[in-house]
């Protein structure tokens, strides 16, 4: 018996298991010790939720280049069956293969018995076909048109089907004939008219429902029969087993099935809660028999609709509706409509239509390389179905709707100036003069200009810091728990109005929003947040990190606080941290205990995205998300005059447009993308950890690095390496995590510092960019354009360049003693404001607007060179900064106006490695406030 045959006889064992629920794993009672060695093998091959998607390719990619071997006669059909490999991908590929839509198990089943039938060039073209629709090229390799019977010949045509595809899962037990009858109706509905084409993937269990939506992200919807069972029958890695059992929970569990028929409604809402928490963006319908009338009542909570299965046209249709909503860009359509309009421009712009370029002699280049397309859609219209961003009603309001549906907001802003000016307008909305905000010192330089300009009195967060590395970390919680119990006991707690963090750092360092603005609400339940979420957009398409997006957060929050056991147990902790005559506990105990807040707090979130950083969008195309309860009475209308105080009246459409289409891409591919950027930058660090070269030359800081032990009750260095269902419980429970995608590796060992690295040796020399560098770091970031070729060129410049390093150093000279190296001083802290600036003592809020004005006058300021700055510390002196004094990256201000300037700050200074410094002119020095 070959080894196929013996793998075709296991295998077959596993496919007649019987139809009744089975453990998950292997591991069935009764199955024989070799099944259950089968089993065990099998464990790790479906391969983890993340990189499913790069198994499934490479199992499918290796059985075509080692089959087509065989079939072109440069192996010998022995060699086939020796080859453990094949083996291995033809069994992960069965398990994968149900999960995902057009081949499925049984496809995968033919092409081992073509194999064992000795049909390699058959077998060939059926992976072949796979293949070429995994490389989104619908041509199969070298077709044999004759060998071809009509289902065949059609399914290649299907192939052939340049629309765009997605596929839908259905959940019901089956038998191969229900899903053959199921795929043929399909295929006849399917009409010439219909903008888009989808395939059905049919799973019998809730929890291969899971397992699909998980692995799968084609899936866009999901109609959902009651007659499924509860668990599978597939041999599941255990990762993907794990990461089931947390959505499971996470929705509040599936019921035990019983007959009756409360419960079975149960089961039916326990799948749809758990979908919807995995991936809220899908579609779920019910396609139900008896009943149905009273189910549409209690099921349209969690269903788009309820049908009947003879209701096959309508379901088919709302499918396709769905899809083509999501697909809709109302501002994108209405430019490319006004683009393809003869208009006459009588107004300003003369670019409009290209009209200034086309008939240029000059600058006709202009269009060429942009295209004309670019200068069509320039205009300066906002009527002809186009619209106003300062006063939208039409196809840019629409736009925004849509954005907030897709980011889990209750409003949504487009911004054509970056998050610098989203953060203005969030500011300018809600602070006004004298009003305390507590900030991150390391705050984008947009907060502390937004404090200038609102006369916002900013009291400055220090996070941790990682002086080993030169960088910051983020604001501990019991840190800003104590600023707000310090205010409260100086009795000027209402003074307080907003908290402002940046989540996640530039860094990657990631806070868990829900649980801070729970514990600051029980200290002041109308605290607002303003979450800067300029590089963390992406977050909201992938099932783990959005649980920490501030829009999830206070969606999450706003539940929590309505529930019968939140009021409860707030009740029991007022009591423990009240006397009976309503005096406070000491803030130890306030510090000690996870705050929960009255079920009366308000939920007042805001959060501003960089779209362009991290999804599609042109440079400059910003949101703000808006998820405020008192938005209509408090906010709605200042925010209104902010957005105009700061907003262009000639917003870029282009840029718009982008936003548009940038929402339409992560409502239709989001969770494919993060999940592969996550994927890809988790393979980065295991290459670097894996090779003997690149290991002993760099050093990916993980979260044992970059975040304290006390903030991290998980205790993994990197829980995505070890699994979705790890990362899953880490994100849960830390109170710091960092994102996967960003790399931070340590340099040291190179013997040249990060800009050297990023200048002269990644960028000059193979033209990779990289945004951040540190004395000592380099940061690496995928992004969801990052493709597994991009990170494989990335390791081999690694590679070559840890080849120059150690070559260079086995040249020194053994006699000659290296420069010593220039020791990096601690990250001050921020200082304090001088006395003229500060409030009452021992609290750290300040007149950053007055210091700033005054820095601004020639007569109150002087110029001081940085040795005259340091000779002037020495003395004792305390010189006041009049202006804001920020290094880019990272774009925090090292001084602001008002601020004192220490040694420690100058000494910062000295050794600062940034080529840009904002507000400092090397020639003439710091800009210093004159004693009054
Ligand atoms: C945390 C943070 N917020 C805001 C900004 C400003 O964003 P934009 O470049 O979109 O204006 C940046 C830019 O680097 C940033 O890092």
């Amino acid at each position: 018996m070959t080894s196929i045959e013996a793998e075709r006889r296991s295998s077959d064992d596993r496919a007649g298991a019987p139809a009744t629920a089975a453990p998950p794993s292997g591991a069935a009672s009764g199955a024989s010790s070799s099944g259950a060695r089968a089993a065990s093998a099998l464990e790790r091959d479906p391969g983890m939720p993340a990189s499913t998607w790069r198994l499934r390719t490479d199992a499918w990619e290796y059985l075509r280049f080692a089959v087509k071997r065989i079939a072109l006669g440069s192996d010998t059909a022995e060699g086939l069956a020796g080859d453990g490999e094949i083996l291995r991908s033809l069994r992960a590929l069965e398990t994968i293969e149900l999960y995902w839509g057009g081949f499925g198990q049984r496809y995968v089943r033919a092409i081992r018995e073509l194999l064992i039938g000795g049909e390699y060039q058959l077998a060939l073209d059926r992976i072949g076909r796979v293949v070429g629709r995994l490389r989104s090229s619908s041509v199969p390799e070298e077709p044999r048109d004759e060998q071809l019977d009509d289902a065949e010949r059609a399914e290649l045509q299907d192939d052939a089907d340049p629309r765009p595809r997605f596929e839908v899962l259905v959940v019901d037990e089956t038998t191969e004939a229900d899903r053959d009858a199921l795929a043929a109706e399909a295929l006849k509905m399917r009409s010439p008219a219909d903008a888009f084409i989808y395939d059905f993937v049919v799973v019998p269990s809730a929890e291969d429902a899971i397992a699909a939506v998980l692995t799968n992200p084609k899936i866009l919807a999901c109609v959902v029969r009651p007659g499924f069972s509860d668990r599978t029958r597939q041999p599941l890695s255990r990762d993907l087993i794990d990461t089931i059992a947390l959505a499971k929970q996470a929705s509040g569990g599936t019921p035990a099935s019983t007959r009756s028929q409360l419960a079975s409604v149960q089961r039916v809402l326990g799948l749809a809660d758990a979908l919807a928490e995995l991936r809220p963006e899908l579609d779920l319908y019910l396609v139900a028999g008896a009943h149905i009338e009273e189910l549409a009542g209690v099921l349209t909570r969690r269903f788009r609709r309820v049908f009947r299965r003879e209701d096959q046209l309508e379901l088919h249709l709302t499918l396709l509706r769905r899809v083509s909503h999501l697909y809709d860009t109302p501002f994108f359509s209405a430019i490319q409509d006004h683009a393809r309009r003869p208009v006459g421009v009588f107004h300003a712009l003369p670019i409009a239509r290209g009209g200034s370029v086309v008939n240029s002699k000059w600058i006709r280049d202009l269009a060429d390389f942009y295209g004309l397309n670019l200068l069509l859609a320039e205009t300066s219209a906002t009527s002809g179905g186009l619209d106003s961003l300062l006063a939208p009603t039409g196809a840019i309001k629409k736009a925004q709707d849509l954005a907030a549906r897709a980011f889990g907001a209750k409003h949504t802003y487009f911004v054509t100036n970056g998050t610098s000016t989203a953060n203005k307008i969030v500011h300018q909305a809600l602070v006004g003069p004298g009003d305390v905000v507590l900030v991150d010192r390391n705050c984008h330089k947009s907060h502390h200009h937004a404090m200038m300009l609102t006369g916002g009195r900013p009291a400055y967060l220090d996070a941790y810091p990682l002086n080993d590395y030169a960088f910051y970390g983020a604001v501990p919680l019991s840190r800003i728990k104590q600023m707000l119990l310090d205010y409260r006991a100086a009795g000027r707690l209402d003074e307080v109005r907003m908290v402002t963090l940046t989540n996640c750092t530039f860094d990657g360092i990631v806070y868990d929003p829900e649980r801070v603005m729970a514990e600051c609400l029980a200290i002041k339940p109308d605290l607002v947040f303003l979450w800067d979420e300029a590089w963390f957009a992406f977050a909201a398409f992938h099932p783990v990190t959005r649980r920490r997006t501030a829009m999830a957060s206070a969606q999450n929050l706003e539940a929590r606080l309505k529930t019968a056991a939140h009021a409860q147990a707030y009740r029991e902790q007022q009591q423990r941290l009240f006397t009976a005559d309503g005096t406070p506990a000491p803030d130890e105990a306030w510090l000690a205990e996870r705050l929960i807040p009255s079920p009366e707090a308000r939920i007042r979130v805001y959060a501003t995205h960089s779209t362009h950083k991290t999804l599609t969008a042109l440079r400059q195309g910003s949101m703000i998300h808006v998820y405020d309860q008192d938005w209509v009475r408090e906010a709605e209308e200042p925010f209104h005059e902010a957005f105009m105080t700061h907003t262009s009246t000639s917003p870029n459409y282009q840029i718009l447009a982008s936003l548009d289409l940038g929402r339409r891409q992560v409502e239709l591919e989001g969770f494919e993308l993060v999940q592969r950027q996550l994927d890809l930058a988790t393979s980065l660090a295991q290459a670097i950890a894996r090779h003997p070269l690149l290991r002993r030359t760099y050093r990916v800081l993980t979260a044992a690095e970059l975040i304290p032990a006390q903030h991290r009750a998980s205790a993994r260095p990197m829980p995505l390496r070890d699994g979705v269902a790890t990362m899953w419980r880490a994100w849960a429970a830390d109170e710091f995590v960092i994102d996967p995608s960003r790399i931070t590796v340590e340099i040291t060992r190179t013997g040249v510092d990060g800009d050297t690295f990023k200048h002269e040796y990644l960028m000059n020399r193979y033209g990779i960019q990289v945004n951040k560098t540190s004395r000592n770091t380099v940061l690496f970031m995928t992004n969801i354009g990052t493709t597994r070729s991009a990170i494989a060129y990335l390791i081999e410049v690694l590679v070559k360049l840890a080849e120059r390093f150690e070559e260079e150093q086995a040249q020194l000279d053994p006699e000659l003693a290296p420069a010593p190296e220039q020791e990096m001083p601690p990250l001050p802290d921020f200082s304090r404001f001088a006395d003229d600036y500060a409030s009452t003592a021992g609290l750290p809020d300040g007149d950053i607007r007055a210091a700033f004005f005054l820095g601004q006058k020639r007569g109150t300021i002087e110029h001081v060179t940085f040795s005259e700055l340091r000779e002037r510390v020495a003395r004792g002196e305390e010189p006041v900064s009049g202006g804001f004094v920020t290094p880019y990256p990272p774009g925090f201000p090292v001084l602001v106006p008002g601020q004192i300037i220490t040694a420690e700050v100058l000494d910062f200074m000295a050794v600062l490695d940034t080529r840009e410094i904002h507000g400092y002119d090397p020639k003439r020095g710091y800009r210093i406030l004159k004693h009054s």
